[in-house]
Order: structure tokens, then sequence, then C-alpha cells
């Protein structure tokens, strides 16, 4: 083999390594539908509303929020994380799908985890944005801000 090709055989082989080492980690997408599997299975019957559309980049870069302030671990522990790290999907441990009169308050029931994370912080961010209640303001708090009818 000549000088030349052994040189075009080694970059062939490190452009493989390349690749194959941004596809390690976990993948996410920078914006994606909240649309978690659990509730089409549940007995009260299919979601009430079309899936909540989730900007994750602009949330994590944007929005400067740390990524442990959305994930944790088995114990509610913030998780220290950098993008392309591997998380456990919010369903895996709030994997109630049934609310009911018992249960309301249960943050291991799915919807309890996602609006303690989600509204309760865009409240807190409104409020801190000037309205006393923390409904109105940029981060949106009802019900049809985030959610359409299905
Ligand atoms: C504002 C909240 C929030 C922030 C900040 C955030 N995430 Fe997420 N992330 C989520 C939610 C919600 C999901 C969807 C989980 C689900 O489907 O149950 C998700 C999904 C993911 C997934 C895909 C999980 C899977 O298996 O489908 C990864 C990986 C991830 N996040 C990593 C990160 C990293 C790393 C950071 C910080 C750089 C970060 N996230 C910041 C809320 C957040
Ligand atoms: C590995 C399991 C696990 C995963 C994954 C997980 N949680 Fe949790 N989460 C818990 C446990 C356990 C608690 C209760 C901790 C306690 O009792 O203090 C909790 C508590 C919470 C709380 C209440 C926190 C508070 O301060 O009152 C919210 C809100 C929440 N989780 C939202 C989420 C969201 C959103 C996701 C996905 C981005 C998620 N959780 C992923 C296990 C998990
Ligand atoms: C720790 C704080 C925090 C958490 C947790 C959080 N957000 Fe937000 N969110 C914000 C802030 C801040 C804004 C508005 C920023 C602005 O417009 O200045 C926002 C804006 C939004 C918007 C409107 C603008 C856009 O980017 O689409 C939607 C929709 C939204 N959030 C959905 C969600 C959902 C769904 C979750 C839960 C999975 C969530 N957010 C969790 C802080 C948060
Ligand atoms: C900041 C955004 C946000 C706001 C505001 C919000 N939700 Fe949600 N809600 C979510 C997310 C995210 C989920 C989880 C969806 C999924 O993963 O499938 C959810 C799930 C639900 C579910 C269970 C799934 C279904 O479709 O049956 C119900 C019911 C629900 N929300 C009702 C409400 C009601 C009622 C209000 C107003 C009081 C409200 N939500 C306000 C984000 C929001």
């Amino acid at each position: 083999m000549n000088k030349k090709l052994i040189m075009l055989l080694i970059a062939a082989i490190a452009a493989i390594f390349v690749t194959t080492g941004l596809q390690a980690g976990t993948e996410v997408d920078d914006t994606f539908p909240l649309q978690t599997p659990g509730y089409e299975s549940r007995k009260k019957g299919e979601p009430q509303f079309k899936p909540v559309t989730f900007t994750h980049k602009k949330h994590a870069e944007d929005y400067g929020i740390t990524c442990g302030e959305c994930h944790h671990d088995e114990n509610g522990e913030p998780l220290e994380l950098t993008m392309g790290d591997d998380v456990q999907p919010c369903y895996e441990c709030h994997n109630i799908f049934e609310k009911t009169k018992e249960n309301r308050r249960d943050i291991m029931v799915h919807e309890n985890a996602m609006h303690g994370n989600c509204r309760e912080c865009h409240k807190e961010f409104n409020i801190a944005a000037g309205d006393p209640k923390g409904r109105k303001g940029p981060a949106p708090t009802s019900c049809t801000q985030c959610h359409e009818k299905a």
C-alpha cells in the first residue's frame, strides 16, 4: 500500500470513532411533545388533552434552569448533569396514571409531579416578574396555556 492510501484509511477509521463517540449518551430533542404512554391505558380513558409541547433546550439554556431543578434521583435529590448524560424519564418513577380522590395529593401521581414541577416554577417566576399571584406573566400557568382539549 502506498503512503497516501494508508493515510486515507487512518482518516476513515478515525472518522468512524468520532461519529460513534458523538452518539454515546442520550440524545434529547430540543423540543418535544410530553405525551406519556401511561395515560393511554388508564381506566379513565385516554388523555383529556393534546400533548404539551416542551422546549427542553430553551428551558435548560435560554431560561438558565439547571438540569437538577427538574431531574432528580430516587430520593428526589437533584442530579448534577451535563447535556448528553442519561436520565430516567419522569414517568418511570411517577408512574401512577389513575388520579383518584385518595391519591389526589400524592406526588408519585404523574400529573401531580408534572404540575408540581412545571407550574410551580412558572408561578414563582411570574411572581418575581411582578404579578403577585403569579398567574399572569411570561410563564404559562393556566390550564389552556399548556393544554388543548383532545
Ligand atoms: C425545566 C425542566 C428540565 C430541565 C431544566 C432539563 N430537563 Fe431534561 N427533561 C425534562 C423533561 C420533562 C423530560 C421528559 C421526561 C419524560 O418523558 O418523562 C426530559 C428529558 C430528558 C432526557 C431524555 C430522557 C429519555 O430517556 O427520554 C434527557 C437525556 C435529559 N432530559 C437530560 C437533561 C440534561 C442533561 C439537562 C441539563 C443540561 C436537562 N435535561 C434539563 C425536563 C427538564
Ligand atoms: C428515580 C425516580 C424519579 C424520577 C426519574 C423522577 N422523580 Fe420526581 N420524585 C421522586 C421521588 C421519590 C420523590 C419524592 C421525594 C420526597 O418524598 O421528598 C419525587 C418528588 C418530585 C416532586 C416534588 C418535589 C418537591 O420538592 O416537593 C416533583 C415536582 C417531581 N418529583 C417531579 C419530577 C419530574 C418533573 C421528573 C422528570 C423530569 C421526575 N420527578 C423524575 C422520584 C423520581
Ligand atoms: C425551574 C423553572 C421552570 C420549570 C421547572 C419549567 N419551566 Fe417552563 N418556563 C420557565 C420560564 C422562566 C419560562 C418563560 C421564560 C420567558 O418567556 O421569559 C417558561 C416558559 C414555558 C413555556 C412558554 C414558552 C416556551 O418556551 O414554550 C412553556 C409552554 C413551558 N414553559 C412549559 C413547561 C413545561 C411543560 C414544564 C414541565 C415539564 C416546564 N415548563 C417547567 C421556567 C420553568
Ligand atoms: C405548565 C404547563 C401546564 C399547565 C399550566 C397545566 N398542565 Fe396539566 N399537564 C402538564 C403536563 C406536562 C402533563 C403531562 C402530560 C404527559 O406527559 O402526557 C399534564 C397532565 C395533565 C393531565 C393528565 C393527562 C390527561 O390529559 O388526562 C390532566 C388531567 C391535566 N394535566 C389537567 C390540567 C388542568 C385541569 C390544569 C389547570 C388547572 C393544568 N393541567 C395545567 C402541563 C401543564
